[in-house]
């Protein structure tokens, strides 16, 4: 898919190895999700639009770099929230706006409950944040509300993917690209990505 960017490396497959098992305590779940959100960051980082200007050294005027939008991260609550603080250390001026959606559990919708984010969307790289792409709906949402606030450059970074979740985003926004450490296989009967991780929020912040 044209839009997707699968960002791998042994790293990463090992941290998606310790997100996936069971057995893995909140701390560890953490720190693995933290690892992989700072490879994600450096990932979509590659397309940001950079201005040049001159820098003095102590030796002499060399050319600098500097990012030419503001960044937005914009974390689907609450899940959202553990890929925050490695993206804030990657890019520290970026603003912080909050959606909170909830997924309603028997028709698997996104239900809004909270919204707020900086000015200037539409001059901003806005980078929504869900370690979860399931039926794709919370993103969607997440899209759409931003796009009415007037964002119109949008990225998704995501940690893990199914391929109905992927295939829904990209046909209801197909100007965002997609960036996920892990396609998986599919969604099963109760929405939940196979093989997946299980509830990304509740392992998290453990309330399982
Ligand atoms: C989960 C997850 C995503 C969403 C993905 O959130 O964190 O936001 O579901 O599912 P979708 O692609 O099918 O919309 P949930 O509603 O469980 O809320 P939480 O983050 O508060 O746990």
């Amino acid at each position: 898919m044209k839009n997707l960017t699968v960002v791998s490396n042994p790293l990463i497959l090992r941290d998606i190895t310790y997100l996936r098992n069971k057995e893995t305590k909140e701390y560890q779940f953490r720190l693995a999700l933290r690892r992989i959100a700072y490879a994600l960051a450096i990932e979509i980082s590659k397309e940001f639009e950079m201005i040049e200007f001159d820098v003095e050294t102590p030796l002499e005027i060399t050319k600098g770099y500097n990012l030419k939008k503001q960044i937005v991260l914009v974390p689907v609550l609450r899940a959202g929230l553990s890929l925050v603080n490695s993206f804030i250390e990657m890019i520290p001026n970026a603003k912080v706006g909050h959606i909170g959606l909830q997924r309603d559990e028997k028709t698997l919708k996104p239900v809004d409950y909270y919204y707020k984010a900086p000015k200037n969307l539409d001059i901003s790289k806005v980078i929504v944040l869900d370690p979860m792409l399931a039926t794709g709906g919370s993103s969607s949402a997440a899209f759409t509300f931003l796009k009415n606030k007037g964002a119109v450059d949008c990225v998704m970074a995501s940690l893990i993917a199914s391929p109905e979740g992927i295939e829904k985003l990209s046909s209801d926004h197909p100007d965002v690209p997609i960036y996920t450490a892990m396609l998986d296989r599919e969604l099963n009967e109760n929405g939940f990505i196979l093989p997946g991780l299980g509830d990304a929020g509740d392992r998290t912040f453990g309330t399982l």
